[in-house]
């Protein structure tokens, strides 16, 4: 069972052929970093405007490298939310003219749902990842940083446990590295450039440390301020330190919440997913932390950290296989998740235990 996957929520033109098993068979990733580079973040209506130009070519790549066409496959999955209205918007249209021409079955799928079941993808002569349900997801992106408790792929199986109340940790990498005028996206460069440091040079604060919701923007304002304490720019080692000091203090707190928030589930199995992912000293402390404790670490592969559409077809697939199906006719799309979430952004814990947004 083979199911085409679109992804356009932000700024990632992708489809991808992936089977109901997680066989990914093509995953082509047209990127538009190189587009907005020189804006130092992304603007929407240049992104939409790209997924439009790039929509079909990255389709038609993804079918050539599966060498499969359109009636071989069992349906079509599309990010519907969250993400960019205007990009969402046309991943969603050109999926809905697919399954209306051809006929095939459609699914919207959450973007977060994708990144949170990303780990399940595996190439042909791979073996399946064995990972059991319910397991604790840390997902770290660009747009979200939140604790979930994982009992099915399906959506209704996922509940957030705890989330960030402002920025979100790819944010932060972001915005600390525009400060030091390192380019965009950030995180892979501070990454880089803290290999070399001491993360212990300088006592950077560990922001939020109790609970299980996160606090990144005051850790921001604290590089802001040793900026202009220690003058711009920093010397080369100095620079470094920083990276690494700063990395530390995010690093710190995601391993200390991850691990609260698996004893208190009572899980055994811990999935980090989402670009941050991609971390490297995130996935070594991870990997130290969790060995320590006995908890089984899942951490997808690098390239399937970052957006793509092999884990929209994948999450798309659980759902036409629970029997799950959206009519092109009604199907809409959202800025934000349909995922129960337990935290507002900017305003703390819900008051209500859970309320479902829209
Ligand atoms: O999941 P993703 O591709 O897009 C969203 O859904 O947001 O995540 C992109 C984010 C960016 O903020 C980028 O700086 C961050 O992931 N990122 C990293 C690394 N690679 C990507 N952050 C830290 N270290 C990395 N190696
Ligand atoms: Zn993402």
């Amino acid at each position: 069972m083979l199911v085409l996957g679109l992804e356009t929520s932000c700024d990632e033109t992708a489809a991808a052929v992936v089977s109901a098993e997680g066989v990914v068979h093509a995953n082509v990733v047209h990127t538009q970093i190189d587009l907005h580079r020189p804006y130092g973040g992304i603007l929407p209506e240049l992104a939409a405007r790209d997924h439009l130009q790039q929509a079909i070519p990255v389709i038609q790549a993804a079918l050539a490298h599966a060498n499969v066409s359109l009636p071989d496959l069992a349906g079509i999955a599309v990010t519907v939310r969250p993400g960019l209205a205007g990009a969402l918007l046309v991943g969603a249209q050109v999926a809905k003219t697919l399954a209306w021409a051809t006929p095939l079955p459609l699914v919207g799928v959450d973007h977060l749902v994708g990144h949170l079941v990303s780990v399940f993808l595996h190439s042909a002569d791979e073996t399946a990842p064995q990972l059991v349900f319910p397991y604790l997801g840390l997902l770290v992106s660009g747009g979200h940083t939140a604790l979930y408790r994982v009992d099915s792929p399906l959506p209704a199986g996922i509940t957030e446990i705890g989330a960030t109340r402002d920025d979100a940790v790819g944010e932060a990498f972001d915005k600390v590295a525009k400060m030091l005028r390192l380019g965009y996206p950030g995180g892979p460069v501070i990454d880089q450039l803290a290999a070399q440091g001491n993360p212990r040079k300088i006592r950077v604060p560990r922001p939020m440390m109790q609970g299980l919701e996160f606090s990144f923007s005051g850790i921001k304002t604290w590089v802001r301020r040793h900026l202009e304490e220690q003058g711009f720019p920093p010397d080369p080692a100095s620079l470094h330190d920083l990276c690494a000091s700063f990395q530390e203090a995010v690093v710190d707190v995601l391993v200390t919440k991850t691990l609260r928030a698996a004893q208190q589930e009572q899980v055994s199995h811990i999935v980090v997913a989402g670009g941050v992912a991609a971390n490297r000293r995130l996935r070594d402390r991870m990997h130290q932390a969790c060995a320590e404790r006995n908890l089984t670490l899942l951490l997808p592969s690098h390239s399937l950290c970052t957006d793509n559409a092999a884990m929209i077809a994948y999450a798309g697939a659980q759902r036409l296989v629970a029997g799950q199906c959206d009519d092109w006719s009604t199907l809409t799309t959202h800025t934000r998740t349909e995922l129960l979430r337990t935290s507002r952004k900017g305003r703390g814990k819900r008051p209500l235990q859970v309320v479902r947004s829209n």
